[in-house]
């Protein structure tokens, strides 16, 4: 066996597992997967397939049915979601194995050896010990171990990035013996998706969990509403959705929700739900204008939001505490089976929009802080009867001062010294910094200019975050530079983030793959490598471009980071 970190620059392909585990060692012998090949779970036979999708009648997952579906997901994409590995190999070798002599995995030892907590499949960052263990003989034995389903399914899925398809069929690793022990370096892994912005198709979101699970991510953080659309139907307050979405039926039902959840669930990913507010909630007005103010500005919105339309949540009427209370009463119940936060949100409020707010008709911040304090603290305190712990924006730490629970987790996305600053008044971090972690930039400006002197200031139209963050800068992103030692600890990790002004369908995956693997890398096995350094681009590329191709394989539609020459002999495109 060679360990993999000094090799990896000699083969043109080195199993090449994304994210890099903690410790991986790998042979050069050949084995085959036997299609019949015995999957025993503690000792018993798995049969594929079963219980899958049965789920308990208050919704929790169980740790049993994400072993069923780590199982199935792990036989069809070695079998059937596969691919031939040519673009890692010189132009015209002959590098597939022989198909005389084969020597066959029959079976697979899945090994748990603790019981899962009943709460899993919803945890709180950090609560489920996520290592797992992985080794393949040479001849044929594998064993996966780990302390919990989740790790079990990690095992698994790291297997399955040993296998190629072979062009005369079947599925083979070159890789024999292998040897691997792995751990995440931080417990929160995410994606942010904005499906108010642009409404996606319930499978678009499907997806993207799906590839988040093959990149050992595990949070899907699903920002539902926003002042363009409400989509997420909410039965008690039917209008909101039926009037708030861009259509009536560019929704998501609490059905939808539901699968959404479930998939996620049984794959490892937590989905997380954010309503935002005060702010990003002017697609209220729709249903109910009575508890918006400054709605719509025309022409000067920039003066009362970030983004047209304007329009805010009043900050001091008791018919928008009501609305509140009715919505998250509908709405928590239906989150916490699966997860155990919920996003109140709390990003970019706007304070002269509370000039035209007759609850309050006043934009400094000392009159309403203490009405954005009860505010904040009302929607907390019900999140918390509903057993979810809330996450903020870091504004509501960091520029309206609020007192937050302990409890309360503090999502940065402006800067380094946001992720310090909420680590240094104590509370749990996570970290997305625009300039690294925001995939919607670069795509020039969604807003028109005017022909004339809008057009001249504003030419060549770059957005406020251009330049597009390729997947090197995603990689180079540290989550715990600027964080003092003693407060590593609080920073749980982090999200990527698909704002969707101008993302929707038909670009959804592209703009998401593989960019969002460099992140997940990063997040599972940490900026530096095993002595403290930056980790190469040069190891990295080809095994990116290795996953880029097992997500394609998988259906979603990753594009690619470098053409076939660079990674079809070792590091030629290497400076
Ligand atoms: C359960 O999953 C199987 C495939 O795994 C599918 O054929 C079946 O329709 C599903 N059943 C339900 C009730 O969703
Ligand atoms: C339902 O959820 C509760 C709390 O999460 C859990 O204690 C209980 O075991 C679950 N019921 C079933 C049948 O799984
Ligand atoms: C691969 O790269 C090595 C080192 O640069 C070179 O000697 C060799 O000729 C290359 N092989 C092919 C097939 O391009
Ligand atoms: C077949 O493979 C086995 C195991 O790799 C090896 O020991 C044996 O020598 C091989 N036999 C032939 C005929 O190549
Ligand atoms: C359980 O499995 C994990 C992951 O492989 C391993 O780190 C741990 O030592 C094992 N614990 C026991 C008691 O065997
Ligand atoms: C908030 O509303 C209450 C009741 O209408 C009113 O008495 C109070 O003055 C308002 N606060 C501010 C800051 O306007
Ligand atoms: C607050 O409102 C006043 C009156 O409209 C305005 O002149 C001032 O610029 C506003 N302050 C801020 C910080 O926007
Ligand atoms: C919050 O504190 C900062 C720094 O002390 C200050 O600049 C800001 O005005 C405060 N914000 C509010 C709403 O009090
Ligand atoms: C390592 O990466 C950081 C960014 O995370 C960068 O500031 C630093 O210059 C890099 N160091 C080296 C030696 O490249
Ligand atoms: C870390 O240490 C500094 C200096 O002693 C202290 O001010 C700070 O509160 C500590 N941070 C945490 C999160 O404990």
């Amino acid at each position: 066996m060679k360990l993999f970190g000094a090799i990896a620059l000699f083969l043109p392909f080195a199993s090449a597992i994304w994210p890099i585990p903690s410790s991986y060692a790998s042979g050069d012998s050949v084995l085959w997967v036997d299609k019949k090949v015995k999957i025993t779970y503690n000792s018993e036979t798995q049969s594929v397939g079963y219980m899958q999708n049965s789920s308990n009648p208050n919704g929790t997952v169980t740790g049993a049915q994400i072993v069923a579906t780590a199982i199935q997901r792990t036989l069809d994409t070695i079998f059937t979601q596969n691919f031939i590995p040519w673009k890692f190999h010189p132009r015209n070798s002959n590098f597939e194995p022989s198909e005389s002599n084969k020597t066959y995995i029959r079976s697979i030892a899945l090994q748990q050896n603790s019981t899962d907590s009943k709460t899993a499949s919803k945890a709180l960052d950090g609560a489920v010990d996520e290592s797992y263990t992985l080794s393949v003989t040479k001849d044929g034995a594998v064993t996966i171990t780990a302390a919990s389903s989740i790790g079990i399914s990690y095992g698994l899925n790291t297997f399955t990035q040993l296998f190629y398809k072979h062009s005369k069929g079947g599925a083979y690793t070159p890789l024999a013996p292998v040897q691997i022990s792995d751990a995440p370096e931080f417990p929160h892994r995410g994606m942010n998706m904005d499906v108010a912005r642009s409404w996606y198709p319930v499978p678009d979101v499907l997806r993207m969990i799906d590839a988040l699970a093959y990149n050992k991510m595990n949070r899907f953080h699903l920002h539902a509403t926003d002042s363009q659309s409400w989509p997420l139907v909410i039965p008690a307050l039917p209008d909101l959705a039926t009037k708030g979405a861009y259509r009536s039926d560019l929704v998501y039902s609490p059905a939808d929700l539901k699968n959404i959840q479930t998939y996620g669930a049984l794959r490892g990913v937590e989905v997380i739900v954010e309503i935002d507010m005060p702010g990003h909630t002017s697609s209220i007005w729709f249903s109910h204008p009575e508890l918006i103010t400054a709605f719509n500005v025309q022409p000067n919105w920039g003066t009362y939001a970030a983004e047209p339309p304007s329009g805010t949540l009043k900050l001091n009427s008791s018919a928008v505490s009501d609305f509140l209370n009715t919505l998250l009463n509908d709405l928590l119940p239906r989150v916490s089976p699966y997860s155990s936060y919920f996003h109140t949100g709390g990003d970019e409020v706007n304070l002269n929009a509370y000039n035209l707010d007759e609850t309050v008709r006043s934009n400094k911040t000392a009159v309403l802080q203490p009405l954005m304090q009860k505010f904040v603290d009302r929607n907390h305190n019900q999140v918390r009867a509903a057993g979810l712990t809330p996450i903020v924006w870091e504004e509501m730490l960091l520029v309206w001062n609020l007192t937050l629970g302990e409890d309360v987790v503090v999502q940065t996305w402006q800067s380094e010294a946001a992720v310090a600053a909420t680590v240094a008044s104590g509370h749990k971090a996570l970290v997305g910094n625009y300039n690294y972690w925001y995939l919607d930039c670069g795509h020039g400006q969604w807003l028109d200019f005017a022909p004339g002197v809008s057009s001249r200031e504003f030419y060549p139209y770059n957005d406020y975050c251009s330049p597009r963050h390729n997947w090197r800068v995603m990689y180079a992103y540290d989550p715990l530079e600027g964080v003092p030692a003693n407060g590593t600890h609080l920073v749980l990790g982090g999200e990527v983030h698909m704002w969707s002004e101008q993302t929707d369908p038909v670009n959804l995956d592209r703009n998401v793959w593989p960019r969002a693997s460099a992140a997940g890398e990063v997040l599972w096995s940490g900026a530096k490598d095993a002595s403290g350094q930056n980790r190469s681009q040069i190891t990295a590329s080809p095994r990116l471009s290795e996953m880029r191709e097992r997500l394609v394989a998988r259906g979603v539609m990753a594009e690619p980071i470098q053409m076939p020459f660079c990674t079809m002999n070792g590091t030629q495109c290497a400076l």
